[in-house]
């Protein structure tokens, strides 16, 4: 009988066992080296379980060091003890309401995902949608949609953890401050029941934008995540090369490869990223093992990718400079036709000429070249490009500008952002 093409697909997971635990959405159920840190939330949390009010809780970290997952992690502890009759004996109305400011980015939006979050409605007193069967409360006023809040938290005695994910990523100080002030003030009317708020940042900046009162409200107690080394890297990622992995595909030469880029950051999730891809590269490949070479492939991959969502993200004429210095380099610019000037550097006087023609092609008006100057600067600080003055005796005293990436990508991939065809 001949083979099923499923069935030789499913013989061929020479490498993935299961993909499931290598998504980035993934919460394991243990955190190694996050011990301390999911002690201590929970005790800052607990006193929520004796109708307490818990501390506002602010946690800082740099990316990638487990802010999310152990926050995600507490609650959902904090969750099934609060819903076990069992254990919940004193009965308390505990409620957690996640979200990341990324997409809920103002105070509209974050009382608009409050109001209409399930955590808020189900089997709850004066649900925010009890008499809204459309399910929807856009449109309403900012102020109603505070009051529907504020009755549904009174009406149960509701102890209620609001998790502001990314909170940086709120657009308007004037927001960040009136949501903070709103949400807390909502205690001093409340005769049972509670509002606090667990907010987590990667942002160090976020401190400064908001007034001192803000301020000491989310940040009464304070923790900050520190980058992993590349010893607790490595236990993150045996931990999701068990469960994710045929046994024995990844060796100890691979995984340390591995810690070691990332331990370069101290960030768990671009580890996790490079263990995917090396693997996906290690299938896609006659290997039986996922071996070191694998890893430098991925990286190399994850670079490109990091690369493409940053130009993808940049402003139109700055992906039109962009193009330009990179459709000069691959001619080789000036240098080919000057001594002196070290390969891949190109005059800011060139780039400019180039930049007005692709501006006419995609029918765009030029910028001046004030303009053109600070989009070199904003690219450099971005790390796209390298600037250095050329000295006299090369033209006067110019900007030579050198491009940080591979020119063919670059091109080609603002090619598909402008809808260029090639000509
Ligand atoms: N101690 C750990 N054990 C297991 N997995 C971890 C641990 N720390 C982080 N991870 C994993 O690494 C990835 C990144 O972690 P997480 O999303 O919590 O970082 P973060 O601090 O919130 O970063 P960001 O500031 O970018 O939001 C996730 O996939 C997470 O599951
Ligand atoms: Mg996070």
């Amino acid at each position: 009988m001949t083979e099923n093409i499923f069935e030789s697909e499913l013989k061929e997971q020479r490498i993935f066992r299961n993909l499931e635990v290598l998504s980035p959405h993934y919460v394991p159920p243990e955190l190694p080296h996050r011990e301390k840190e999911i002690k201590e939330v929970t005790r800052l949390i607990a006193p929520i379980l004796r109708n307490q009010k818990p501390g506002n809780v602010f946690i800082y970290g740099k990316t990638g060091t487990g802010k999310t997952c152990v926050v995600r992690y507490v609650t959902k502890k904090l969750m099934e003890f609060a819903e076990n009759p069992e254990k919940n004996t004193l009965n308390t109305v505990v409620r957690v309401s996640y979200m990341n400011c990324k997409v809920k980015n103002s105070k509209y939006q974050v009382l608009l995902r409050l109001a209409e979050d399930e955590a808020l409605n189900s089997g709850l007193k004066d649900a925010p949608l009890k008499d809204r069967p459309e399910k929807e409360l856009k449109g309403m006023d900012p102020n109603d949609l505070y009051e529907r809040i504020f009755k549904v938290v009174k009406a149960n005695g509701m102890n209620l953890i609001i998790v502001l994910d990314e909170i940086d990523m709120i657009n308007k100080g004037k927001d960040l401050n009136d949501l903070m002030y709103q949400l807390i003030r909502m205690n001093d009317e409340l005769p049972s029941g509670r509002v606090s708020i667990i907010g987590m940042s990667n942002d160090a900046r976020l401190k400064r934008r908001l007034d001192p009162r803000s301020l000491s409200t989310l940040c009464e107690e304070e923790r900050v995540f520190s980058p992993y080394n590349a010893i607790q890297i490595k236990a993150i990622l045996k931990q999701r090369i068990s469960a994710g992995f045929q046994d024995d595909v990844v060796d100890a030469a691979t995984i340390s490869k591995i810690a070691a880029y990332a331990a370069q950051d101290g960030d768990a999730r671009y580890a996790l990223r490079l263990l995917r891809k090396a693997g996906d590269i290690a299938e896609a490949s006659t290997a039986d093992k996922v071996l070191p070479e694998h890893v430098e492939n991925a990286k190399k991959a994850a670079e490109d990718d990091i690369m493409g969502e940053l130009i993808k993200n940049l402003p139109e004429h700055q992906q039109i400079v962009m193009y330009s210095i990179a459709a000069l380099a691959l001619q080789g610019g000036m240098q080919k036709r000057l001594s002196g000037l070290s390969e891949g550097d190109l005059f800011t006087g060139e780039v400019f000429e180039e930049y007005e023609k692709n501006c006419k092609n995609l029918a765009r008006n030029p910028r001046t070249i004030r303009q053109f100057s600070q989009y070199l600067s904003e690219l450099e600080m971005s790390g796209f490009i390298t600037t250095a003055m050329s000295g006299k005796g090369i033209r006067g005293n110019t900007r030579l500008i050198r491009l940080g990436y591979d020119p063919d990508e670059i091109k080609n991939t603002i090619k598909t952002c402008l809808g260029i065809e090639e000509q």
